[in-house]
């Protein structure tokens, strides 16, 4: 049973400074949401409501986020500002939280392995909460990607298909389709140059790993940019057992780009809040 959610939220948004200096960038409001709240209601949603969250310094903002402000709650009682936390006093109470820090910038996987004390010996889902997804048709990725996991038992990474010169900024699969919207990951790069990219299929910011990719991890050498790539330990995985890259239903914005945040932004004031 999937029950953790790990959401590696160290990195420093440096793409959004100075709005990132003091303020993590994973509580950046898209209309009057966090996307980090995006990404908790898409876990639990999916019925992980475990939350576990690797942060780092500077990012006490997120623990106190999905926790009680009395000073504030005591405030508006009784107004009409109340129902604004409605939401997130419901997802509170629905969730656990739990938090480790990542102390250095070692790459997407180290952060995944500072996880592991969270974890332990179980499957778990990955969010990046700048990866943002809303599938308006139905149930959310990872929920999607949940239910696939009851049939299949292995490590499932999220793709979609970019542009050709647009496979530089992510990692990218290629394998044997097994149906529509299902591949058998073969071989996997993280961030090629585009005449190097076995396909245009990125992954995105949502991943189901099954607990052995901590020892993986363990085992891989620093990768792209001399970090501890989680798409090299996740090659490794695919060689060794099973590794499947699902196409899912529903949109990602690119909230870690100014573009893509504002198109989030769009998108959401739209068809979230606009009456
Ligand atoms: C990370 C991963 C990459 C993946 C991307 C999805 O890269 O390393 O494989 O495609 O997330 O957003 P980052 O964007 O953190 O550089």
């Amino acid at each position: 049973m999937l029950k953790k959610c790990l959401f590696p939220a160290a990195g420093y948004g440096t793409r959004f400074l100075p709005a990132t200096k003091s303020m993590p960038k994973e509580m950046m409001p898209v209309v009057s949401k966090p996307l980090i709240e995006y990404g908790v209601e898409e876990s639990l949603q999916a019925g992980l409501s475990d939350i576990c969250m690797v942060t780092g310094r500077g990012k006490r903002a997120l623990e106190d986020h999905f926790d009680t402000n009395y000073e504030l709650e005591h405030q508006i009682a009784g107004s009409d500002k109340e129902t604004l936390l409605t939401n997130i006093r419901q997802l509170i109470d629905s969730c656990t939280f739990s938090y480790t820090r990542q102390r250095e910038m070692k790459g997407l996987g180290h952060a995944i392995l500072c996880g592991e004390t969270l974890i332990g010996k179980q499957p778990f889902g990955v969010v990046l909460a700048d990866d943002l997804c809303i599938n308006a048709d139905g149930p959310g990725v990872l929920a999607q990607m949940a239910q696939l996991y009851k049939q299949f038992r292995c490590s499932i990474v999220a793709v979609m298909e970019v542009p050709e010169d647009e496979v530089h900024k992510y990692g990218v699969i290629a394998g044997q389709a097994i149906s529509d919207d299902l591949i058998r990951v073969e071989n996997m790069v993280e961030k090629p140059a585009r005449e190097e990219a076995p396909s245009n299929l990125a992954i995105i910011g949502r991943y189901i790993l099954t607990p052995d990719i901590f020892d993986l991890i363990r085992d891989t050498q620093p990768g792209k940019g001399g970090e501890i790539q989680i798409t090299d330990a996740l090659m490794t995985q695919a060689q060794l057992g099973c590794v499947l890259a699902y196409k899912f239903k529903g949109r990602r914005f690119d909230c870690g780009s100014i573009e893509g945040f504002i198109e989030a932004t769009n998108y959401c004031y739209d068809k979230l809040y606009a009456h």
